[in-house]
């Protein structure tokens, strides 16, 4: 059966609305005044059995007998009729259907929900919901929602899974004068979710901004693609509620263990140039500000300030957000020495000091937009007895009007009084960018800054090496058929050289002789490491030893190992012991790549050894990644200033690390079977030198 296309979601031709009610008080009630009141041009069907009329229109008593089209259903009939709803709705060809209704899923009525949309999606229908508030599409004027009935029109959408913060962002929008272009409800997401709402919003010319709140991501493979093609075209604001670690997932690897959903989610928002919001207050500032002002052409950026302490203030919020202040001191004097009293400074912040009237405040900020060197201002203000301060609401808004028409942002944040305050409220009104706290004027600036670095870097596709995936296959197949849920030293090994990531020479001896044989051929000192499916943690069983010297050394090694794992675990099977080359020391990573609950196929690496755990210094993304991406993913980790060399040391082969996270990547994305594989340590060496794989652990799918 065809989709529909999302657009009738958004533009629907005609509404009905099945559980319509002539109460009021009742949502079936709501909805249909809301629709009404909204201006909707298209049609408008109460569905009730017993017919009649509501709200002056008629009411049908089956959504089959409305003559029109019927693009978008809103189902509001209690939990156990809306199957029977959905039904009708087939036979009358519906393509949306926004079911308000709350008892699915979300109460473990799973089954009910699943039939829904099975039936649904074999009738050419798509689902929205269950358990939401609905829907508000500005381009046809249609709150379908039963939420407030006043929604300011505007060009910031809004996506939530949660329903009572939608609707009480739909309030929150209105009082903070930010216009919607849409606002969609998704619930349960049992089968519209987020990224079939950003390819129709990608393209609306009424959007400007994508706002979303989120809860929890499904099909995350997709939803990368999505923002990464949405967030080239506009801005996304995520806010997601959740860093507590409660969704780490509790895996036999290092890699599992490490990655805290919260923190896989953030990485890869960055990844995808997504600007994530701490609060909903700080998602609303961002959204407003950056619908209302043009991107920046440059990255200078110049504090205009009354106060110095205000002063410090923004330039400590500046590093924070990573605002690049001008400092070419010899430039800054030129253009603000006229507009700046003598004892006050040029050099960014330029203060211009307590004495300063609004005229000199005004003269200041006109030098800033006037200069092709500055490229955004941050205006502070602080109430003192020489500021004119009537005419601070004129300096304010003129200026920021000027700086609109100039393609420049600027930023205000005013501190003082009552009339101060009032000042902020008014031209709030008048969606002038004006807070009263510092950072909160700063940080709007800064996300703007955040994206329009984003948008400078490359497109960037995911990068495949050639890996051999039939022998990768292979092994992890012959591994299921011995229902295991890990690959074997060895068989890991198989997985690196087919993906082409280096290792330490090594051989299985199945008896001292060989043992002796193959420690010779690779030449002294060695390690020693036994091969057991039943001895995964090594070292704890006396599995390992290091620095073999000599035949005798590997002799007593050999013999020593056998004895340490047979007391160990009497039962365990012993598949012959390895002998490897005793690798020279080299910066320790840790690098992995695994299927994440949420996101699928992703990366991760880290500065390893054995404080990995404890640092927690790593970074994900999703492995649809590019080397640019893999770099700065590497670069993400705090102590990456380590393989650039500290100390005199040369930097580290940092492209060598690239090189095994593509490869990583290719192998989780490609051999299905894998869940989990993880490199730790990965010995860097110096520059030209290489990377070594010197242990590994691959998870796989059990049969
Ligand atoms: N087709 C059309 N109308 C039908 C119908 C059908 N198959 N079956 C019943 N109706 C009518 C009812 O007769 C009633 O109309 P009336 O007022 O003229 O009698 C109307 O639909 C609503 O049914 P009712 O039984 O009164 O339900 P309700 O309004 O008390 O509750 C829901 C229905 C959907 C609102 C409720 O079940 C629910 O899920 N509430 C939670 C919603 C929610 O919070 N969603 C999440 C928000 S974020």
């Amino acid at each position: 059966m065809n989709t529909p296309d999302i657009k009738y979601l958004f533009e629907p031709r005609g509404v009905a609305v099945i559980g319509a009610s002539a109460t009021p008080g009742k949502i079936g009630y709501a909805i249909v005044d809301n629709i009404v009141s909204s201006g909707y041009k298209g049609g408008v069907y109460p569905i009730n059995p017993k017919g009649g009329e509501i709200l002056g229109r008629k009411a049908y008593s089956a959504v089959e007998e409305v003559p029109g089209e019927v693009d978008l259903a809103v189902i509001v009939v209690p939990a156990k009729f809306v199957f029977e709803a959905v039904e009708t709705c087939a036979k009358k060809n519906v393509k949306f259907l926004s079911i308000i209704t709350s008892g699915f899923s979300e109460t473990g009525n799973i089954e009910g929900e699943k039939k829904i949309v099975n039936f649904a999606r074999e009738h050419g229908m798509r689902v929205l919901g269950p358990n939401i508030f609905g829907t508000f599409s500005a381009k046809v004027s249609c709150n379908a929602t039963f939420g407030p009935k006043e929604i300011r029109h505007g060009n910031v959408a809004i996506m939530t899974q949660s329903g009572a913060l939608g609707i009480a962002m739909i309030g929150k929008t209105a009082v903070e004068n930010i216009g919607l272009s849409a606002i969609i409800s998704l619930g349960n997401k049992s089968d519209i979710n987020e990224s079939d709402l950003l390819e129709y919003l990608v393209g609306d010319e009424g959007t400007k901004v994508i706002m979303m709140y989120i809860e929890g991501v499904q099909d995350g493979e997709r939803f990368v693609s999505a923002l990464k093609k949405a967030t080239r075209l506009k801005p996304v604001i995520v806010i997601k509620s959740g860093r507590s670690k409660r969704g780490a997932m509790a895996a036999a690897s290092h890699t599992g263990s490490l990655a805290g959903a919260d923190e896989v989610f953030e990485d890869i928002m960055r990844q995808c140039g997504v600007l994530r919001a701490e609060s909903l207050q700080e998602a609303l500032n961002w959204s407003k500000f950056i619908a209302n002002t043009p991107l920046p052409i440059g990255e200078n950026a110049a504090i205009i300030t009354n106060g110095g302490g205000v002063g410090v203030m923004a330039t400590d919020a500046c590093e924070k957000y990573g605002i690049k202040m001008y400092d070419d001191t010899h430039e800054l004097k030129r253009i603000f020495s006229p507009v700046t009293p003598d004892f006050g400074s040029t050099k960014n912040p330029i203060d211009l000091t307590g004495g300063a009237t609004s005229a000199f405040y005004d003269s200041a900020i006109k030098a800033g937009l006037n200069s092709p060197n500055i490229h955004s201002v941050i205006a502070l203000y602080c109430e003192t007895a020489t500021f004119d301060v009537e005419n601070l609401p004129k300096v304010t808004k003129s200026n920021f009007k000027a700086f609109q028409a100039g393609k420049k942002p600027i930023v205000f944040s005013l501190l003082g009084g009552e009339k101060v305050e009032n000042c902020i409220v008014d031209m709030k009104n008048e969606n002038v960018p004006v807070f009263a706290d510092v950072y909160e004027a700063v940080a709007c600036l800064g996300t703007m800054y955040r994206y329009y670095n984003y948008l400078k870097t490359d497109v960037e596709h995911a990068e495949d090496v050639e890996i051999d995936v039939d022998a990768i296959n292979k092994v992890v197949a012959s591994a299921q058929a011995d229902h295991r849920s890990f690959l074997l030293a060895h068989e890991g090994q198989i997985v690196m050289k087919a993906a082409g990531i280096t290792l330490p020479q090594s051989k299985i001896a199945h008896h001292i002789e060989e043992a002796i044989k193959y420690a010779e051929e690779i030449g002294y000192p060695v390690v020693m490491k036994v091969v057991s499916r039943d001895i995964l943690h090594k070292s704890d069983a006396g599995g390992v030893a290091l620095d073999l010297v000599n035949k005798a050394e590997v002799i007593d090694a050999y013999q020593a190992i056998m004895h340490s794992c047979r007391q160990y675990d009497s039962k365990a099977r012993i598949d012959g012991i390895e002998v490897c080359e005793m690798v020279r020391k080299g910066t320790e990573l840790i690098v992995g790549a695994r299927l994440d609950k949420s996101f699928g196929p992703t990366v991760m690496c880290g500065l390893g050894g054995v404080y990995v755990e404890v640092m927690k210094d790593v970074s994900f993304r999703a492995a649809s990644l590019g080397r640019r991406e893999a770099h700065a993913m590497i670069k993400d980790i705090k102590s990456y200033p380590l393989l650039l060399g500290v100390r005199g040391e040369k930097r580290k082969d940092v492209e060598g690390v690239v090189d095994t996270i593509i490869k990583l990547a290719t192998i989780i994305r490609k051999c299905k079977n894998i869940t989990d594989i993880e490199v730790n340590p990965l010995l860097a060496y110096d520059v030209g030198e290489g990377v070594k794989a010197v242990d590994v652990r691959v998870l796989i799918t059990k049969k």
